[in-house]
């Protein structure tokens, strides 16, 4: 098993710039509290994410760890103060040659609507764009996802169109948007030449 601190070891870790909440690299163990929150009525309902079991949780866990020593994905735990699991936040399929990577996220919903996973957001943005040298980030979000849909706008995102049946959500075939922003466009946010003020006040560190 690798161990998750490599990704410490081989790079600085994105900064939520909170108090109450970080950002730390997957470890098992954090399985249960991801069934536990993905378990919960309506958490995956508009999302491609399978029908949560331990064992399913695990393996995507021990996938995720096995990532950060391949630098092939940068997926983060959301933890509260405790260290508690209460989300995850990061890039799926790293692409060094093109520069771009997909970001994806999930909070528990007793979190939801307090602008955590914003911030969790901005910090990744900030941390991939400047550590991972990222020149683009996109993300794919159910048409009917319209808390998602506004947290990508909140921070930024354009949408670039939308793909038909892009992908098969618990047997039925869903289509989503897909949403993307350039490291000029954050660039540009981020010394406020956008009304997104919040990117500016959320951005954690500024010296990555
Ligand atoms: C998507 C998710 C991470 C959003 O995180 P969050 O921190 O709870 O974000 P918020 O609840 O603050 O909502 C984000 C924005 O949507 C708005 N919003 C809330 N409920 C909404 C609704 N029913 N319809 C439209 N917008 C809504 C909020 O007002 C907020 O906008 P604001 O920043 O301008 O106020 C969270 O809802 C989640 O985990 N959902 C389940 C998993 C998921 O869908 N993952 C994303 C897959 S693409």
């Amino acid at each position: 098993m690798t161990d998750p601190t490599t990704v410490e070891d081989q790079k600085s870790l994105p900064i939520l710039g909170s108090e109450d909440f970080r950002l730390r690299p997957l470890r098992l163990g954090d399985e249960a509290a991801l069934l536990e929150y993905l378990s919960q009525p309506g958490v995956i309902e508009h999302t491609s994410i399978p029908a949560p079991t331990l064992e399913s949780l695990t393996a995507s866990v021990q996938r995720d760890i096995t990532a950060y020593a391949k630098s092939t994905s940068f997926r983060f735990a959301v933890a509260a103060s405790d260290d508690r699991l209460i989300g995850i936040c990061g890039f799926n399929s790293w692409s060094p040659a093109h520069r771009h990577a997909e970001l994806a996220y999930d909070l528990a919903p007793q979190y939801w609507g307090q602008g955590v996973m914003r911030r969790a957001v901005v910090a990744m943005l900030t941390w991939g764009f400047s550590e991972l040298g990222l020149n683009r980030v996109h993300a794919f979000v159910m048409t009917s996802n319209h808390r998602s849909i506004r947290l990508l706008e909140r921070c930024g995102f354009s949408r670039e169109g939308t793909l038909r049946q892009y992908r098969i959500a618990r047997g039925e075939p869903k289509d989503f948007h897909l949403y993307a922003l350039l490291a000029q466009d954050f660039a540009r946010t981020a010394r406020g030449a956008s009304p997104n003020q919040a990117m500016q006040r959320t951005a954690g560190r500024s010296d990555a």
